[in-house]
């Protein structure tokens, strides 16, 4: 199966029919070009000469012929990106064979080997994309993946371009008193005039994505670390001075993830200086920059008053993950930007399984389930779907996507299931073994842990290539022996440039229990391979009950009939705890998709809630579960997720969702389960209210209040108010704090505007905690939340040159199908407006807010209209980035 990529077909795009390619229409680059660079670059030399808004960066090149490539082209291309020379230097002489071609720099080269000069003058302060060298803070900061060094100078900026780097830079002490770059600082001393100058060594070759400098006004939490073979790593966490009692847990959180690494994947640690620098303006979560990893604040900064539970997770969860690369993407890296997944797919279980051993297996599970769900089903299912390793691209930062890191870890976690823990170690040790030192391929890693693991993943390896989520058709009978003969129907959907793809290899772990004894079954793992399949699973007594996708082992869709009965069985009895929290998801989604397309009759209204109402039940008194566990179970399924449902539930594709009738529904169940269970939800408030910040069930507790909160909002607002506001008012943590504020943003009661005024007034000033404040209101369940996310958007603590302060206010309303959805359109005209204002400043996170736009085909006629209009809106908009540029036209095609 092949995939033709075509640049904006014009078929069904009557708009863009018969526009000639212009300059705005970028070119696809495509996986199967790939060449090797002509050049190898043994050793890179910089110096900056550092100001906010003027740095000049003085290149020293040395290259050679690439031994491997037959090219004797004498052509040497220098990617560049909106920078300028005036002048080449070659072996120490001014040379005049130049010329420039876009933005690149070629150079005509004699002879095998030279040293390549030259200088380029940036201004940092100017750069609000964020991109490169910019300013943050009154800091200078880098970013470079995946493709920011052309920004500063010209390079082959390419992932398997591998080069050592000496780095010097020198600035005013006083603006910069703190110098920074990978690898050790060798030397340092003080110039003329108040200036100072370091410089810095890293011993490790290294791609340019994973160069950094930061040099600002920054103070140290710093412990010293000691490898297993007895090294001493100096770990810092930089930060202003401000910030400087929030850093503990960042600090704490690395030196678990060094510990764990050595324990869990044999992963030493290899400089005597590990540096993660926080930063206010980032694009992303963080960098893995050569031991200086470069942080948003918002995966640093924690303590109790400022941070909830699930900030405290992300930060360390983030921490690793970025610990994590320094094996997976920076001793091995891509060999090009289609192999993005071979580190961050990798990377990404790495830091899933990290966390499930710091924070309890069973509810990390489900999180990450709810993330894949929530973020890459939608994905998979719309106009931006792609293969875990893409095809084609025209700007790579489109595809830094939850298909590639979430379903990338999957894929991973897969292999690991069918080769189990110890045989997918052995697979990952060869893995690093092989390609220590080098630039490799998803390819290599497949092969590396065939190998290692003796696995084999042929046909596997259609997972790298399809795009689409599979679904699985299950159906049962008795068999004629004591089995129950299962069958598996399979199919993968078309998706863009895809169709009629190949059956997955699909590793499912079931069982069979029986409703009627009571008796759970015994586990197996079952590998699915083709179209259709038959399976004969052993019986654990008269009334089978069969238990699928346990641990969710597959990222597939089952499709099956199952009695409700069967369903609130497993809810209240599997073994299996993501089982369970599936049985009660699939219950609720089964009664909310079919109220909001309206095929229940009064009757099934009413039967349908009483099952979930009995399901919650069981789930609420059940001594067994801790209550980080109920929380999550309490949890009903997101509306994303029933919006896929209902879109996808359709085998002919015409049923398409309905977002506002989702959201009623939705609503209508809550108060329901408030209605119904309005004694049980009361006493086990009283039960959870008062345990301690510090308890060791304190954090279950505090999730489980806030959802008995958030169901009285629906079923009794006066008392959820009056809950609410004493929650809020006695808080000594951001939990109860935020989770309180929540519910209250959601009602229209005075207690609202009180609360979110105090919550202002304590944190004003503190900028993580005020786009928590931009969130809450943004992502509320209030009637005009709309109105108040435009008077937001003039609130003096807004702007769109911060890309956190951005995302708090707009992402946040995306994501409320309420306002987002509303009926007359006003919703997607202000995403339109957003992605419009942001992309001269910021193209790479203006981009981020199309996909919301795309999923128009799966939404009801008028709505599908309307948000379709408002991207060929942006699509005839002149001088559009290459970032949005790429999306609007993949979401109209
Ligand atoms: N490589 C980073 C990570 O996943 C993400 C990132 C990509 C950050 C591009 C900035 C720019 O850890
Ligand atoms: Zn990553």
């Amino acid at each position: 199966m092949d995939i033709a990529t075509t640049p904006t077909s014009p078929e069904g795009n009557p708009e863009l029919a018969d526009a000639a390619p212009t300059p705005h229409d970028p070119p696809v680059i495509r996986r199967e070009d790939y060449q090797p660079f002509p050049w190898i670059v043994p050793q890179t030399e910089l110096e900056f000469v550092l100001g906010i808004d003027s740095t000049r960066v003085t290149s020293r090149l040395t290259i050679k012929r690439n031994p491997e490539t037959e090219s004797i082209s004498p052509e040497l291309r220098l990617n560049g990106d909106g920078i300028k020379t005036d002048m080449v230097m070659i072996d120490g002489a001014r040379f005049g064979d130049w010329s420039m071609d876009e933005g690149d720099l070629l150079v005509n080269l004699p002879g095998e080997s030279h040293t390549v000069e030259i200088v380029t003058h940036i201004d940092p302060s100017a750069n609000t994309a964020l991109m490169g060298l910019f300013a943050s803070n009154g800091m200078l900061c880098t970013q470079c993946e995946a493709e920011g060094f052309r920004r500063i100078t010209f390079f082959p900026d390419r992932p398997d371009v591998l080069s050592t780097y000496r780095v010097k830079m020198s600035g005013p002490k006083d603006l910069f008193p703190i110098l920074l770059c990978n690898g050790n600082k060798v030397a340092e001393g003080d110039g003329n005039d108040g200036t100072h100058w370091a410089e810095w060594h890293d011993p490790w070759p290294k791609p340019s994505y994973l160069f950094a400098l930061v040099a600002g006004d920054l103070v140290a939490n710093s412990a010293p670390f000691t490898t297993q073979s007895g090294r001493e790593v100096e770990c810092n966490v930089w930060v202003r001075e401000e910030d400087l009692a929030r850093t503990d847990h960042a600090l704490q959180s690395l030196h678990r993830s060094m510990k764990w690494d050595e324990e869990t994947f044999g992963r030493e640690y290899d400089l005597d200086l590990y540096n993660i620098v926080a930063v206010s303006d980032f694009n992303m979560g963080a960098m893995e920059n050569k031991g200086l990893n470069v942080f948003n604040t918002k995966y640093v900064l924690a303590d109790p008053d400022t941070a909830t539970d699930a900030d405290f997770d992300a930060v360390e969860g983030v921490i690793a993950h970025e610990y994590f690369h320094n094996w997976s993407g920076n001793r091995v890296t891509c060999r090009d930007w289609f192999q993005l997944s071979l580190k961050e797919g990798f990377t990404v279980l790495r830091d899933q399984l990290f966390s499930q051993d710091m924070q309890g297996e069973a509810v990390k599970r489900i999180e990450d389930v709810r993330i894949l769900r929530a973020a890459q089903f939608p994905e998979d299912a719309g106009p931006l779907a792609h293969p875990i390793r893409p095809d084609s691209y025209r700007e790579i930062s489109n595809f830094y996507t939850a298909t590639v890191y979430n379903k990338g870890a999957e894929v991973i976690r897969m292999m690991r299931t069918m080769a189990g823990a110890e045989d997918f170690r052995a697979g990952t040790d060869l893995y690093f073994d092989r390609h220590d030192g080098e630039a490799a391929t998803c390819e290599d890693f497949i092969t590396a842990i065939e190998d290692g693991a003796g696995l084999e993943l042929a046909q596997f390896r259609r997972w790298y290539r399809q795009a689409g989520t599979p679904r699985i058709e299950v159906s049962q009978k008795l068999g004629d022996g004591d089995g129950l003969d299962v069958t598996f129907r399979q199919t993968v959907p078309d998706t863009p440039g895809q169709k009629n793809k190949g059956a997955m290899h699909i590793p499912l772990r079931v069982a069979v229990h029986c409703r009627e004894t009571g008796a759970l079954g015994e586990e197996q793992l079952i590998e699915l391979r083709h179209d259709e399949q038959t399976i004969s699973l052993p019986l654990a007594g008269p009334v089978p009950v069969l238990s699928i996708n346990r641990g969710f082992t597959a990222p597939v869709i089952i499709e099956r009939e199952l009695e409700s009965e069967d369903l609130v069985f497993l809810a209240a009895k599997d073994d299996d705890p993501f089982a369970r929290y599936e049985a009660l998801q699939d219950l609720a989604v089964r009664h909310l998709v079919a109220a909001a397309s309206r095929e229940l009759d009064q009757a099934g209204r009413a039967e349908g809630k009483r099952l979930v109402c009995d399901a919650f039940r069981s789930i609420l008194s059940d001594p067994a579960l801790d209550h980080s566990m109920r929380g999550e179970l309490m949890m009903l399924p997101s509306e994303t997720y029933l919006f896929e449902a209902m879109a996808g539930s359709d085998p002919a594709g015409i049923r398409k969702a309905e977002p506002l009738e989702i959201h009623k529904e939705r609503e209508q169940l809550k108060t329901a389960i408030g209605v119904t269970l309005k004694r049980e939800l009361e006493s086990l408030y009283a039960q959870v209210a008062d345990i301690p910040y510090d308890d060791p069930a304190g954090r279950g507790a505090r999730k489980v209040k806030t959802q008995i909160a958030a169901l009285f909002a629906a079923s009794d607002p006066e008392r959820a108010a009056v809950m609410a506001s004493r929650q809020f008012d006695q808080a000594d943590n951001m939990t109860d704090r935020q989770g309180a504020l929540m519910v209250l943003c959601g009602l229209q009661h005075p207690a609202r505007e009180e609360r979110l005024q105090a919550f202002y007034d304590r944190y004003q000033g503190n900028a993580l905690v005020i786009d928590k404040w931009f969130t809450l209101q943004a992502l509320s369940l209030h009637p005009e939340v709309l109105s108040h996310v435009k008077t937001l958007a003039e609130h003096a603590d807004f702007t769109m040159k911060n890309p956190n302060r951005v995302r708090s206010l707009y992402m946040a309303f995306a994501g409320n199908p309420q306002g987002f959805h509303a009926q007359d359109g006003s919703g997607y005209r202000m995403i339109a407006d957003v992605i419009l204002a942001l992309d001269p400043i910021n193209p790479q996170t203006a981009a981020r807010f199309v996909s919301p736009l795309g999923k128009w085909r799966r939404i009801e006629s008028v709505k599908a209209g309307l948000m379709k209009a408002e991207l060929e809106r942006i699509a005839v908009t002149e001088g559009l980035s290459r970032d949005t540029f790429e999306q609007v036209s993949r979401s109209l095609d």
